[in-house]
């Protein structure tokens, strides 16, 4: 952890100043997605080895989480992933205006209890910030094994008039994509027997 940390770790700068996800990479990426809360890292990894076209960047502070993504890293040489451990709302605070061309929140913590709802990673204060850094057509995907989360997110991104939800049939929230690799939470609801929801959302174009 100690040697890959300073070449695959994000420091954010003093100041409030925006930086542009490019320059965390060294060679040239034909886009940057962003996975919020990865956990242990296995659906950042599989995205990484899947795409070396785009620069993944992660954000969690969970210290078994990181050193969990750099073992995958190290094991899968995978040259195209940056790291933020720490609150990602610093990090989206940080990016610039349609920076990020997809976007991940794979199994955020629920915060059950109605006094604990502030916490909820999704919010109409964060919808807003991913609404900004996101690129128009840009995918948001959301990932919930909990009901009422479930219909919270759906209720708040509903509400938010840049998003259009991507749905046709029940098959489209109720079956993961095939490009929407397992994470380690899902694997682990899944033997537990819950259900999963698989949402996606696309950032609708700016007016002109
Ligand atoms: C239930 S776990 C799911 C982990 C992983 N996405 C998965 O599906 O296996 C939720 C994760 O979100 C992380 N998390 C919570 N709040 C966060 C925040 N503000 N910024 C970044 N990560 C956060 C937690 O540390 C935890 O690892």
């Amino acid at each position: 952890m100690e040697n890959w940390l300073p070449k695959i770790g994000i420091t954010l700068p003093a100041a409030a100043v925006q930086v542009a996800p490019e320059t965390y990479f060294d060679s040239s990426h034909s886009d940057f997605w962003l996975e919020i809360g990865f956990g242990k890292g296995e659906h950042l990894a599989a995205q990484a080895a899947a795409h070396p076209e785009i620069g993944m960047i992660g954000s969690e502070p969970f210290q078994n989480g990181v050193s969990g993504l750099i073992d995958l890293v190290d094991e899968g040489g995978l040259s195209n992933v940056r790291l933020f451990q720490d609150d990602a709302r610093l990090l989206m605070d940080s990016l610039p205006n349609a920076s990020i061309g997809r976007a991940f929140i794979l199994f955020p913590d629920p915060w059950p209890k109605a006094r604990h709802h502030k916490r909820r990673i999704v919010s109409t204060g964060n919808i807003a910030v991913l609404s900004r850094i996101l690129k128009d057509g840009a995918e948001l995907r959301i990932g919930t094994d909990h009901m009422e989360y479930c219909r919270w997110i759906m209720a708040h991104m509903l509400a938010s008039s840049d998003f259009v939800w991507q749905c046709d049939t029940p098959a489209d929230w109720r079956n993961r994509p095939d490009d929407w690799p397992p994470s380690r939470y899902e694997i682990k609801s899944q033997q537990a027997g819950r259900v999963s929801s698989y949402l996606r959302f696309i950032r609708r174009p700016r007016s002109l």
